[in-house]
């Protein structure tokens, strides 16, 4: 029996590999090219130290100076001790370079479809099925899409989860005068090739053992619609709470399938907040910060998912930090208007 797991590295890149069931990790990942840091290999030195995010795994001999008990409670592991029981993520704290782990995927799409779902955003279907496995990401990840006929890329979140088709949904911001915007207006034709190279960051809905929020603003979106289709799908599903922020009604998008996972997840609740509402808009308005439950947060601890612009990111932190709210988990990725820089 054979698994898949993903090894996350610090700089963004995402590896996936079979793993045996009988098979230590290490061994796994070096048979497929991805030479993990190790020195002792009898779990005493800590070099191949990682973290598992998602899925059942055990260890073997683990020394106490190598990893403490509370390192084992935060699912730290020894990747020369640790066998997969089940698919599963895992995070290593250093550049995948040092794993001489070659280059990430970089694939023929062909374009199916370029979908208007609000007056600003587009959903750009890509056929990827020249790739000839299913192409595993995480979701939450994002890909690099080359703008046909120039030397630009720009970075967006999948907007679907993995399939065996390799039918892929990007949700794209349609700016006034940006690359893809334009090549999206002006040149883009059912059928053209795009290169794109995936899976790649860091931003991923780990194990969930405790209520999740949401808080997506503008196309952040995007990266919640494959994590939440992936939910749909758990038979032990968390409860989750989804904050999606834009600036006008006109830019709210995928609403009804917003509202459908309702149906989907049993404790599922969705706010959409309009920062600059029209007097006809009879929902929350203003920035998402202001309409968190302070009382709720401040009882219940709680994963916090945040994916949008900085200052929004940032002022979500900050009103966590002014109510002392602590008890929480959070990740986040910040991303600039054109899509270009992600943090
Ligand atoms: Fe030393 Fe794994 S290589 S603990």
């Amino acid at each position: 029996m054979s698994h898949s797991v993903a090894l996350n590295f610090a700089d963004g890149r995402t590896f996936f590999i079979a793993v045996q069931e009988d098979e230590l990790l290490l061994d796994a990942a070096v048979r497929q090219g991805i030479h993990l840091p190790l020195d002792c290999r009898e779990g005493v030195c800590g070099t191949c130290q990682g973290k598992c995010e998602t899925g059942i795994y055990e260890q073997e001999y683990v020394d106490e100076d190598a990893l403490s008990e509370r390192d084992l409670a935060e699912r730290k592991m020894l990747a020369c001790q640790t066998r997969v029981k089940s698919n599963a993520a895992f995070y290593f704290d250093h550049s995948s370079e040092i794993c001489n782990a070659g280059e990430a995927l970089k694939i023929t799409t062909v374009v199916t479809a370029v979908e208007l779902v609000s007056e600003t955003t587009a959903i750009l279907h890509l056929d990827a099925s020249s790739f000839d496995k299913e192409l595993n990401f995480l979701p939450g990840q994002y890909a690099r899409l080359q703008i046909p006929e120039t030397d630009d890329w720009r970075s967006y979140s999948f907007a679907n989860r993995p399939n065996a088709n390799n039918q892929l949904q990007f949700l794209i911001r349609l700016l006034p005068d940006g690359v893809m915007s334009n090549y999206l207006r002006e040149r883009c034709q059912i059928g053209q090739s795009l290169m794109m190279e995936a899976p790649l960051g860091s931003f991923y809905l780990r194990e969930a053992e405790r209520p999740l929020i949401f808080i997506a603003g503008g196309t952040g979106l995007s990266a919640f619609l494959g994590m939440l289709d992936n939910i749909a799908d758990q038979p032990n599903q968390p409860s989750v709470q989804l904050y999606y922020g834009v600036n006008t009604e006109a830019d709210l998008c995928e609403q009804k399938r917003l509202i459908a996972y309702a149906e989907k997840i049993k404790d599922f609740s969705y706010h959409p907040i309009i920062s600059s509402a029209s007097e006809l808009w009879q929902g929350k308005s203003g920035y998402i910060h202001q309409h968190l439950d302070k009382q709720q947060l401040q009882q219940q601890c709680f994963d916090m998912y945040l994916c949008g612009p900085p200052p929004m990111i940032e002022a979500v932190k900050s009103w966590l930090d002014e109510q002392s709210i602590e008890d929480c988990s959070i990740y986040s990725e910040k991303f600039l208007q054109s899509n270009t820089v992600r943090t």
